[in-house]
């Protein structure tokens, strides 16, 4: 079987202009900030495009480019003053923070009514008990993607790689949520390979390129590729040695194509809601 390659970027720009067309019915425009500190070239890269994001979509965006010796207590009084601000609905700052710096503690200081990422403890509890705010980027995206393509988790078996707090855990919540049997996978699982084979739906979040090899999936079996690795020619790939696994699988995602420009889109909704939020409209 040859499978059909869900195309995320085509969805992502679906979704983009849905959430354009709400934005300009607001009476304020949504408006969001990105911190980056540090300088690490691919946070660059995603940062610029959350900028570009933003322009599409109608939001106001402003950017923190902090150096790398910046403190916590620098970067904290930086939240709260954005928490504060009524212009700012959504607050996003890039991980992984450099070295030093306390993440959770950074995370935390963050209003939960401005944590468009779903990183805050108080919105992780909301999404564990299936009453969200925010939906968590990445793997709000795939829920999409699947939602797209008809793909319905209800009674399927769906085995999640990699237990990461931004995709592995949020992303086998979604799909339990949406009465899947979900199996969780990581690098101390003895029989990873065979309950990959296992799957209806087969979610690879791990880093590994070459990971998810043709043997890895069942025949018919939808393969999402979260993971955004580069070869050793530099070139972006994914977990999923796609061509082969592309041959028995159903439906597949592309890396690059797939489910990073979705993981931007869902920033966008979040940031969307946020500002719906904290105008009062439904
Ligand atoms: N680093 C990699 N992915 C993400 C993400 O979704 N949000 C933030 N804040 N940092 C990231």
């Amino acid at each position: 079987m040859a499978a059909t390659r869900i195309d995320g970027k085509a969805l992502a720009a679906k979704l983009k202009e849905e959430v354009r067309a709400q934005a300009e019915a607001l009476p304020r425009r949504p408006g969001l900030a990105v911190v980056l500190v540090g300088d690490d070239p691919a946070s660059r890269v995603y940062v610029t495009s959350k900028r570009k994001d933003c322009e599409e979509c109608g939001f106001y965006s402003e950017e923190y480019a902090l150096p790398a010796a910046t403190t916590q207590k620098q970067l904290l009084d930086l939240v709260g003053e954005l928490n504060g601000r009524g212009d700012i609905d959504g607050i996003l700052v890039q991980l992984p923070l450099p070295r030093g710096l306390d993440e959770q503690e950074v995370l935390l200081a963050i209003d939960p009514a401005k944590d468009v990422d779903c990183f805050h403890p108080y919105n992780v509890g909301q999404l564990t008990i299936g009453a969200p705010v925010f939906q968590p980027c990445t793997p709000g995206g795939v829920m999409e993607m699947l939602k797209e393509h008809g793909i319905d988790p209800a009674g399927k078996r769906c085995v999640v790689l990699g237990r990461s707090n931004i995709v592995g855990k949020p992303m086998a919540l979604l799909l339990l949520h949406a009465h899947g049997t979900v199996v969780m996978c990581h690098s101390k699982t003895p029989d990873l390979k065979e309950l990959a084979a296992s799957a209806d739906i087969l979610v690879s979040a791990v880093g590994k390129t070459g990971l998810v090899t043709a043997d890895m999936v069942k025949e018919g079996a939808v393969v999402i590729d979260v993971a955004m690795n580069r070869n050793e020619a530099g070139k972006l790939c994914g977990d999923v040695c796609f061509d082969e696994a592309a041959e028995k699988a159903s439906y597949i995602t592309p890396v690059p194509g797939g489910v990073g420009p979705m993981t931007r889109a869902m920033l966008m909704k979040n940031t969307l809601t946020a500002a719906k939020l904290h105008q009062g409209v439904k």
